[in-house]
């Protein structure tokens, strides 16, 4: 299998290692890529968010796997473009992508069949928005419609603070045209953990969860990012809740989106509040979290490609099962100085080969940029993705850091309690 990976994160660089481990997959190319995933096979220059371009690459190449990385190359119809030329793909189509792409799709789409989430009404209208407002009790939930990059969330505990975020959203336009409506929210209380299914349009095939860190900052403090941390399993996500996940919250989703024509086919990563009465979806996400991906793969013990390849083709309920590691598997991010708001890129970095030593470890590559000379460098906020796997997450976690202690980097920085939730329970 001749595999085209499409995007240039910590996330595609993990599925890229997991792939290049197959029997099956001959050839990994990525675009555009990264340094980790450059060492794994070619990279060729094309932007995620260019699909024509990669259609005619994919079809040129006679690629027999697509995998898409970020939402953005889904939402920009790169399924639907691969589609046309007739190459497999797993991932979503421009209009199945509406469920991450729109807050207000998504939230109109549980509601028609019996989703469970938080209640919510749709705004475009400032002054309404905060008439509503008015009406309820904090904390607010307040977000942008569109794609805003992980920022597009506000939860608020005053009303000046709520009436801020609809003003920058709606009259400012912080977010351009993803903030031309914004969905208000109930809150809902509870601990969150992100939980995945593989979709080929008709069946979905659970996979394990994980939980993140979206903090900047130790103690989960400081601003939200993307996420600086994640480790796998996710101890509040019992057998019990697994079932009802895919009960309530997936079958139902998959079974919706193909009766409205738009059937899902990916990865479907549902962000889930638990609480006592069972999961509450906070969000659907199109692809795999990142860095939650980087847990998964390092704990799937079975090969990925048939059965990516089954999803693509619409023959999930014939794939062969997968296997994880009962071991549980922990990714610290190490980020340049500055992340979230402003990283300062271009600074050096020395000892991954020596951290990739130790036993159980992994280092992805998020952020990064090869000098011609061979000297690594920051590229971007979120920079390398330490990822360890160990006999208990107290194991896994020290592993981690070990191996992040050699690695050279003054540019650098990392949060150092991740897993903290989980190693106090
Ligand atoms: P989202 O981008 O929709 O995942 O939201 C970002 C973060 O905001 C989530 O990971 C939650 O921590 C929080 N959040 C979003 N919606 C709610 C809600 N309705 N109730 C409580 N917390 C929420
Ligand atoms: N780590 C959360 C996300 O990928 O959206």
């Amino acid at each position: 299998m001749k595999i085209l990976i499409v995007g240039s994160g910590g996330r595609e660089h993990a599925l890229g290692w997991k792939l290049a481990q197959s029997p099956l997959a001959s050839d990994l190319i990525s675009a555009p890529g990264n340094p980790g995933l450059a060492e794994l096979g070619r990279t060729v220059a094309i932007k995620a968010e260019a699909p024509a371009e990669l259609a005619a690459f994919a079809m040129r190449e006679r690629v027999d796997l697509v995998v898409i990385g970020p939402e953005a190359a889904a939402a920009a119809g790169l399924a639907d473009s691969l589609a046309k030329v007739g190459v497999p793909c797993f991932g979503p189509s421009q209009a199945a992508a509406e469920l991450e792409a729109s807050k207000s799709f998504m939230k109109d789409f549980c509601a028609r069949h019996g989703v469970p989430t938080a209640g919510y009404k749709v705004f475009d209208d400032a002054i309404r928005a905060k008439a509503y407002l008015g009406e309820r009790e904090p904390p607010f939930v307040i977000k942008a419609d569109g794609l805003a990059g992980g920022k597009g969330v506000v939860l608020a505990e005053t009303r000046r603070e709520a009436d801020a975020a609809v003003d920058q959203i709606l009259f400012l336009k912080k977010f351009g045209t993803a903030g031309q409506r914004i969905v208000i929210e109930d809150f809902l209380p509870g601990e969150e953990a992100s939980f995945f299914a593989l979709c080929d349009g008709e069946t979905a095939v659970p996979l394990v969860a994980a939980q993140d860190h979206k903090r900047a900052y130790d103690g989960d403090k400081g601003p939200n990012t993307g996420g600086m941390g994640a480790y796998s399993p996710a101890p509040v996500f019992t057998d019990l809740v697994r079932d009802q996940t895919m009960e309530r919250i997936i079958l139902p989703t998959m079974a919706g989106m193909k009766a409205e024509g738009r059937p899902f086919v990916g990865v479907l990563f549902a962000g889930l509040m638990i609480s006592a009465d069972g999961p509450k979806l906070i969000e659907f996400n199109v692809r795999f979290g990142d860095p939650e991906c980087q847990t998964l793969m390092r704990r799937l013990k079975s090969d990925l490609a048939p059965v990516l390849l089954a999803a693509a083709k619409g023959e999930l309920a014939n794939a062969p099962p997968l296997e994880w590691d009962e071991r549980p598997a922990v990714t610290v991010v190490y980020a340049a100085k500055g992340y979230p708001d402003e990283p300062l890129t271009g600074s050096v970095i020395r000892g991954v080969e020596r951290a990739q030593r130790f036993e159980g470890v992994e280092v992805f590559h998020a952020g990064t940029r090869l000098d011609e000379d061979g000297t690594l460098r920051a590229a971007g906020g979120r920079v390398l993705n330490i990822t360890a796997i160990g006999d208990n997450l107290g194991d896994a976690v020290h592993r981690a850091y070990t191996a992040i202690a050699a690695i050279d980097w003054p540019g650098g920085f990392c949060r150092r309690d991740i897993g903290w939730r989980a190693l106090e329970r």
